[in-house]
């Protein structure tokens, strides 16, 4: 640690583990962060299906409340059940809202190597999801006695030209380019609503090079020619499904990041779940969220330290140790242990 880290006021950063899986991926990644030598106080938080049994709710006002007063949160998964339990609610989702977090930046970018053979070598996409609209605002009315359900889908232009806003920016910082996903020729106001907001917005960013697709065919197309696309802009529920894609594309949902951007809060996750099927093994892959405490560093300003993270990772995940997601054997704590050695290595140099 250099002396003017010591002498700097450290960050106050939530971690929020939630559940299955989360209980392990967060702790490995606040050991990375430890090992960058950037001063950090952490705050743990409570959020997910075990708060909600312990006290019957998922996002506490408790946890609510200490997150005001952090820098930034890194979120690990909850288990959010699928049939409707009375009084729950998403605490992502939630969170998302309260802090009106209305950027989701999905990156996903392949790292040749065998280990992976399922991926694609030139995949080097982002998505970014708008966050706070679209179906995911849950408005749902049974009508009929439960023969007949009508989900509300929202889309507004403000929410759309921000997020677009966002998009452009990054777009600019990386390859210029910049596709609006959308399914206009169906869902014409709604989508149109997205799509002309998008457009609009381009004009303030003339050196972007703007183009579209329908989600259908995007989906297709990210399989066939991903190395077509940079940047994506699209609704939330799309986002949310054309990143699952590029997980699998890359090589696994354990090794892609995401930011929740608002004005004022941001809060960084896997984009993983809370993995049942895998939780309390050992073997869950924790790339994934320490690639999402990069992008907490990155934002947070440390965009050296960051990049030295994402290097270091990107090593690991080149000559191993793997986790089984990715053809290895090796458990969550070596892998991350590997990637605090290759930083405490470029931290000597
Ligand atoms: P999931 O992402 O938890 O798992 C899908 C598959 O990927 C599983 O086979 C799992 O073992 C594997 N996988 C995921 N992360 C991994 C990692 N880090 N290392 C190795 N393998 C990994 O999605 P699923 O199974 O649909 O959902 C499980 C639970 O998670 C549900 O309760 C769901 O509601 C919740 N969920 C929560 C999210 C969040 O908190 N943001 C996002 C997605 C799902
Ligand atoms: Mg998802």
């Amino acid at each position: 640690m250099t002396k003017t880290q010591q002498a700097r006021k450290p960050y106050r950063i939530a971690l929020i583990p939630g559940d299955g899986i989360g209980q392990e991926v967060v702790p490995a990644a606040a050991q990375v962060l430890m090992a960058t030598g950037i001063p950090i106080r952490f705050v743990e938080l409570e959020a997910g299906r075990e708060a909600f049994d312990k006290t019957g709710d998922a996002l506490p006002n408790s946890t609510l409340d200490a997150l005001h007063q952090c820098d930034a949160a890194l979120f690990g998964a909850v288990s959010s059940p699928s049939h409707r339990v009375p009084g729950y609610r998403s605490p992502i989702v939630a969170l998302r809202r309260h802090f009106d977090l209305y950027a989701n930046l999905r990156p996903a970018r392949t790292i040749a190597h065998p280990a992976f053979a399922s991926s694609t070598e030139s995949v080097d996409i982002l998505v970014v999801r708008e966050n706070t609209e679209g179906l995911y605002v849950g408005q749902e009315r049974v009508e009929a006695n439960g023969h007949r359900v009508i989900a509300e889908r929202v889309i507004t232009r403000r929410a759309s030209r921000r997020v677009a806003r966002v998009a452009f920016e990054q777009a600019q910082r990386r390859k210029r380019h910049l596709t609006v996903v959308h399914k206009a020729n169906v869902l014409r106001e709604s989508d149109g609503l997205f799509r002309e907001s998008v457009l609009e917005e381009s004009r303030a960013y003339p050196e972007v090079k703007v183009d579209e697709g329908l989600v259908d065919s995007v989906a297709y197309r990210l399989i066939r020619e991903p190395e077509a696309f940079d940047v994506i802009v699209t609704p939330n529920l799309y986002g949310d499904i054309l990143s699952d894609l590029l997980a699998a594309l890359v090589g696994s949902l354990g090794i892609v990041p995401s930011a929740n951007l608002g004005d004022n809060f941001a809060v960084f996750e896997p984009v993983h779940g809370s993995a049942p099927d895998i939780a309390g093994k050992g073997i869950a892959n924790p790339i994934a969220t320490i690639r999402a405490a990069a992008m907490l560093l990155d934002f947070l300003g440390e965009r050296e330290t960051a990049r030295s993270v994402n290097h270091a990772v990107d090593t690991v995940l080149h000559r191993g140790p793997w986790t089984p997601d990715l053809g290895g054997n090796a458990s969550t704590v070596e892998v991350t242990d590997a990637v605090i050695k290759q930083i405490r290595k470029s931290l000597a140099m």
